[in-house]
């Protein structure tokens, strides 16, 4: 499924590309511009990263459930990744906001 349509990117693309971040640290916080820039690709509307937010807590999550860890570091890690998602929402938000309100 096309997801992003600026860059031409497929959910299948994105989930690969989290795979191999989360083999070289499982433990880090991934958002859209890191997925993006391993793909040597730039948000440019930026209008797919909500899905790609999406896609990057499914498959981290289902990364862990196939790696065996523990449901207590699964639970504290997903709960920071959704929490950094939602604060970095929030910041969007608020941003887009207040550069509606200047123009
Ligand atoms: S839809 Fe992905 S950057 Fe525009």
């Amino acid at each position: 499924m096309l997801v992003c349509s600026c860059n031409y990117i497929t959910d299948k693309e994105i989930r690969e590309v989290i795979t191999n971040l989360l083999d070289e640290d499982c433990w880090q916080l991934i958002v859209p511009a890191k997925v993006y820039h391993a793909m040597e690709k730039r948000g440019r509307c930026c209008g797919c990263f909500p899905n790609v937010v999406d896609i990057i807590i499914q498959t981290t999550e289902e990364y862990h459930a196939r790696r065996h860890s523990t449901d207590t570091e699964i639970f504290d890690f997903m709960s920071r990744l959704k929490q950094f998602h939602e604060e970095n929402r929030r910041a969007d938000i608020e941003r887009r906001q207040k550069g509606h309100r200047a123009a």
